[in-house]
């Protein structure tokens, strides 16, 4: 677990990004901050389109965004999301965002933080998340 880095600061980063969420269609809105080994941060929202797979979730818009800036690694994701913007529950990452993920952090010390709120959140690690995952280290 990275245990070293602002939660505030974070989770504060995804709720406000929260309201440029693009989600016409199912209007669960979702964002998501990411902190890079290099100290930065970097949002994402979903982002949904007409024809529905083109869309991305919030937390892989966000992990692109870091890796279009430079980044390689990243320690630690704070996701908020909710119907019509109102964040009422946790909304834990789907599947592909979990794996996703994994290409970019070690899994046993990336803290992925669901959260209401600033002062109302959970964090576990993404090896919590997506145990005995296939990564990188697998096909060399
Ligand atoms: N969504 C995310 O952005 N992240 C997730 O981890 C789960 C789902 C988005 C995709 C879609 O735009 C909307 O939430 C409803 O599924």
């Amino acid at each position: 677990m990275n245990s070293k880095f602002n939660r505030f600061e974070l989770i504060k980063s995804a709720i406000d990004s929260l309201n440029f969420s693009y989600a016409p269609y199912s209007h669960f809105n979702v964002a998501a901050a990411v902190l890079a080994s290099s100290g930065k941060i970097y949002t994402g929202v979903n982002v949904e389109n007409a024809s529905y797979p083109a869309g991305i979730c919030a937390e892989r818009n966000a992990i692109f965004h870091a890796v279009a800036c430079g980044e390689k690694e990243i320690t630690a994701i704070a996701i908020v999301g909710g119907l019509n913007g109102q964040i009422t529950d946790y909304c834990p990452p789907c599947g592909v965002c979990r794996q996703v993920m994994r290409e970019f952090c070690d899994p046993e010390h990336m803290t992925v933080i669901i959260a209401k709120s600033t002062d109302e959140y959970k964090e576990m690690t993404l090896a919590e998340l997506l145990p005995e995952s296939f990564g990188t280290d697998s096909i060399v």
